[in-house]
This record gives C-alpha cells, structure tokens and sequence, in this order.
C-alpha cells in the first residue's frame, strides 16, 4: 500500500477538500474500507483548473523531446511500481490481479506510445495553387483538457486520456470515478516521481461527478472535455459543454454483436467469447452483450460455451485462481439481475448460472442464456455484467439487420472460415471497430472509439493525440 494516497493532487502538491469533506472508497469484494478521499466541489474544481492554465503556459512551450522525456519517466515509475500498483487497482475496482496487472501494461503502452508521438512532426506543406503562397498547416495544444474517467479501467483510461495529453503539450485536470479514485492518485504519485510539472496533471477527488462537472464543463478555461461513461451522462455532458464551445472527445456505451456463421472455428469462437465477455465481469463497453450465433451450429456452441462458463471461478480478485471478480456494486447487480428476469420471463434458457452468486454482496454468477430474442432488455441496453446471451440467425442479412439496430455503435465481432464473408459483414456492420475472428481488438497502436450515440473521436493510436490538438493554417507571401 505504498502507493496509497488520501488527498487530491493539485499543483504538485496533496491537498484536501476546501470544505475538508471526504468520503469512503470501498472494496466491492468485500464493501471493507480500503481508505478516505477528499470530496471536492466547485471551488475546488476551480482551484485545479487555475492550476493547470498557469501550467499550459509553460508546458505547451517545451519542447516535444522534453514532454517525451517526462512521459517515459512517468511510464518507467509506473513498471517498477507495477506490483503495487495491480494491488490497488484490484482492491478498489475487484478484477483478479492477474487482469489488473494486464491493464497495467495496457496503461503503460498508451504513455510509451504517446511519449513517441509527442516527438512526431505534424506540419502539412499544403500544395499551394497560387505561386505567391505558401500554404502550411501547423498542429498547437488545445489548451486545459477535463478529463473524466470511468472505474472499470482506473489506470488504462487515465493513460489513454492524460498521455496523449500531455504529449501535446495541455495540461490536464482528472476527475477519476468516485469508486476507482486511489489507482488514479497512484499514477499521480508516479508522476510527481517522474518530475512532470507542477499544474500539469491534476487530480480532483468527489464522491460525485456533478460536484465538480458543473465547474469542469462552464468554465471557459477548459477547452477541451474528454469523458468515457454511460451514453446517458455523456448526453449530459455535451449538453452542458455547449455553453462554452467546448472540444470533446466521448467514449460512450456499447451494445457489442458477436455473431458467428455456421463455418467459424467453434473452438476459437468459444475461446474469443470467453476472453471478451467474461473480461472484468463483462464490464467493459466493447463486451458482446448480444451473441449471434448461426442456427447450424447453435445448440454445438451453446453446449460448449457453457461448458467453459461454468467452470469459471469467482472470488476476491486478490485469490489465486479467480476467474471472475464482483461487480461494481449493488446497482450493477441489480441492473443484471433485472435483465436475465426479464430474458426469463420472455422465454429464455438458464444454461448455467442465472442468479446471484452464493458468495453474496456483488458477485452474480457467470451466466449462458439461450433462445434470446429482439424484446428483450438484453437486446436493448448493455448489461455490463457476466451474462453471455445467445440469439439464433438463419442468414447473412438477417443478422446484419439485427447487429444494426440499436443507438450503439462501438465494437462488433465476426467469426466465419469465409473471410470474404467476414470482410463483407465487417463492412457493413455499423460500428468504429470489429474484431474478425479474433477478441481481443484493443491496443495503443489502434483507433479505439465508436460512431451513433456510442461516442464522437478516437483514442490511442497516431489519431489519439489530435483529440488534444488544435489545427493552424498558415500561409505565407512567398
Ligand atoms: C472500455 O471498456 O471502456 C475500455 C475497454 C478497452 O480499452 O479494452
């Protein structure tokens, strides 16, 4: 727990709560304590997001090789801290330290990638039509970035946001999620660490969004917002941005179609729905929550995927062997519990699981249903859970239909032996990215984001960095 930190880091230094509120941040394996945060406001919003213009003035100054120097320093505090760090994360967010320990990694890459990127030179030399201009497009930081981060991921999209970021040349202020804040103060300890300036990364703790996102998206010294969260919070958020013409980047909800044709590589498909759904408790926004699978193959599949599922073990993410932690919370329970009623009372099939888990508190048991059909609650919203719905198709456009009708546009999978097949699906599937034959999509090196009302820009990849920077035409008497 050396890496455990109970104030709020703002302006390089650890700060309480003006008001010195604070408030518990919980284990969800256990509801035990783990430590006190302070519970800040708008005023304190405002303080940090003082800080960090003070900072922009500097930092978007320095040169790209020195924001890349502190970028790999910060990445290095992070690897050797590794341990501790996946120790954090999995006491406050409950994935089994082996996960913990990967989204380290995938956290690390984002600072490593952007480290590189911060060094890139951008200029476009336009092809001037007139001989008396030369026409040049230059890229300059945006300015101070909110960023407003999710509790599934507490350190991988904290990177992905605040490293780009930072390489840019903005400063940041970071509003973690209130159940996940200590891996994000964590990063900021390392960071300190790693000598990024003052100002330039800021931490604000609440026990609420709306405490400090009144603050975060009115203040005209913000100028960029980048939220990953529910669709329904984003819409929120946009909304309140308007005032202020504010730049946002969204990753939204999804709603993920994982279809598989008669002629997919059943084992692989199995091991793919595996991987992908059962990943945090099913908790990410790129899970399958709606499992096509082609009528030839159904009942092979279904059979075999339960198989698999029920052998998963759930527990405390701290325990060896653990598959499977709890969810969240009780409301994420909850909200699980309520579509596999629903699922059942329409006429789906319990394979294994379909209930709370014996464990108690937030476990829920991992779960294959069958015979799922478009009414059901499962078809419409995610379920952020461990539930592994399967849907029957008889045809190539039925299931596209299908895998199309929903708000949602996030990640999509297809399994098929025919790629040409595969390719076609993929392109017509309205999604901002699909996994063919393969589950896991996600990485620095790719453009993570989605289209529809799943979210607006991409993150990671050579495209991650221009969220945070702005574009500037030049042209010049020759
Ligand atoms: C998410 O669920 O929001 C992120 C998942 C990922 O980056 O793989």
């Amino acid at each position: 727990m050396a890496l455990l930190r109970k104030s709020a880091y703002i302006n390089g230094g650890w700060i309480d709560a003006i008001d010195g509120g604070r408030f518990d941040v919980l284990n969800p394996a256990d509801d035990a304590v783990i430590a006190s945060v302070p519970d800040m406001d708008a005023g304190d919003a405002a303080t940090a997001i003082a800080a960090a213009e003070t900072a922009w003035q500097y930092w978007r100054s320095e040169p790209p090789a020195a924001r890349a120097a502190v970028l790999r320093a910060w990445e290095q505090q992070i690897q050797e801290h590794k341990g501790e760090l996946a120790e954090l994360l999995t006491l406050e967010q409950g994935k089994p330290l082996a996960e913990a320990q990967a989204e380290i990694d995938y956290g690390a890459a984002f600072i490593r990638w952007f480290a590189d990127e911060a060094e890139a030179d951008r200029t476009e030399r336009l092809v001037s039509p007139d001989s008396a201009k030369d026409m040049r497009v230059i890229r300059q930081p945006i300015g101070v970035v909110a960023a407003i981060t999710p509790w599934n991921f507490p350190v991988a999209m904290v990177t992905r946001k605040c490293a780009p970021a930072i390489a840019a040349g903005c400063s940041v202020v970071l509003k973690p999620a209130e159940a996940t804040p200590l891996s994000a103060l964590a990063l900021a300890e390392l960071a300190d660490r790693a000598g990024i300036p003052s100002g330039v990364f800021n931490v604000l703790t609440c026990s609420a969004g709306e405490r400090v996102g009144v603050e975060l998206t009115r203040n005209p010294v913000v100028r960029k917002l980048s939220f990953t969260g529910s669709t329904a919070i984003g819409k929120q958020l946009l909304g309140a941005c308007a005032g202020t013409v504010k730049n946002v980047s969204m990753e939204l909800g999804g709603n993920a179609p994982f279809i598989i044709f008669d002629d997919a590589d059943i084992d692989l498909a199995v091991a793919g729905t595996l991987a992908s759904k059962f990943r945090n408790t099913g908790q990410t926004c790129i899970s399958p929550n709606r499992i096509y699978v082609q009528s030839g193959i159904y009942d092979r599949y279904a059979q075999k995927l339960s198989d698999k599922v029920g052998q998963l073990k759930s527990g405390s993410g701290m325990a060896d062997g653990v598959r499977l932690g709890p969810l969240i919370n009780r409301a994420a329970l909850e909200k699980v519990q309520r579509h596999v009623v629903d699922a059942v009372a329409k006429g789906a099939q319990v394979l294994c699981g379909g209930q709370r888990h014996d464990l108690g508190g937030a476990f829920y048991m991992p779960t294959v249903l069958t015979d799922m059909s478009a009414d059901m609650l499962i078809a419409k919203e995610e379920t952020f859970g461990p539930v592994a719905p399967l849907f029957r198709f008889e045809s190539e456009a039925e299931v596209v239909a299908a895998a199309n009708d929903t708000q949602s546009g996030l990640a999509a999978y297809v399994y098929s032996a025919d790629q040409a097949l595969a390719e076609r699906v993929a392109t017509e599937l309205e999604y901002g990215m699909v996994g063919i034959n393969e589950a896991g999509i996600s990485s620095e090196v790719a453009p993570f984001g989605g289209i529809k009302q799943s979210g607006i820009g991409r993150e990671g990849s050579h495209h991650g960095i221009d969220e945070y920077l702005e574009l500037k035409y030049l042209c010049t008497r020759a």
